[in-house]
């Protein structure tokens, strides 16, 4: 069945560049993204690693740690991880792992059979401290993702997790929050101060720091 917001992420051990690694161990109270492509030695999936490589500080910060799979073998993500560092400009800084047997490709339900049924899609997850799934993404082969936004989904994820906040469309670090309905006039402003409502249901405040 597919995954789906709020369910654990199912656990798992697998061979990676980096070693044994057994998911929700090598997580421990950080958050995670786990995510598929393809293929190794394609155009596309080399532009997505490399750039991936190159936000780790970005990471780092948000206490996020990054992961990649695909039904390759270690053995070719290390070789085609040279060809990476070469194009991009940037060392692969995380673990890629290789998923011959599918184990997780199929635990995470990323080989789509009527787009291709031997190759992973483009699947992201990210994964709170809590193991429990905050986002799920799918791409096409074709279509790279942009990690851009998969950090600033992570901003407001991070910034909305504590506190009864919503982040409104087309939001980056630093715009006006939305207050949560279930959050009263009297409760927003002792909590987040003063607020702008051009509707009673719509009501901006400065994000907390
Ligand atoms: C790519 O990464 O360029 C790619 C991989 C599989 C199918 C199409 C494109």
């Amino acid at each position: 069945m597919a995954i789906r917001l709020g369910d654990e992420a199912p656990n798992f051990t697998a061979n990676t560049t980096a070693g044994s690694v057994t998911f929700h161990d090598w997580k421990e109270g950080a958050w995670a993204v786990l995510f598929s492509h393809p293929k190794d030695f394609t155009p596309v999936c080399t532009t997505e690693l490399g750039y991936t490589a190159k936000l780790k500080d970005e990471f780092d910060r948000r206490n996020v740690k990054a992961i990649a799979v695909s039904v390759d073998s270690v053995t070719s993500h290390n070789e085609w991880s040279a060809d990476i560092e070469e194009t991009q400009g940037t060392a692969v800084n995380f673990p890629i792992i290789g998923d011959e047997d599918r184990t997780v490709s199929d635990l995470y339900d990323m080989i789509h059979p009527n787009a291709d049924n031997t190759l992973t899609v483009r699947s992201v997850f990210v994964i709170g401290p809590d193991n429990k799934v905050k986002l799920t993404l799918t791409y096409p082969a074709s279509t790279g993702r942009n990690f851009d936004e998969i950090l600033r989904v992570i901003d407001s994820l991070q910034l909305t997790a504590e506190q009864q906040l919503a982040t409104p469309v087309n939001w980056n670090p630093g715009d006006k929050v939305i207050v949560a309905p279930s959050v009263s006039d009297d409760e927003a402003n002792e909590r987040f101060g003063s607020f702008d409502a051009p509707k009673p249901y719509l009501r901006y405040v400065d994000a907390p720091k």
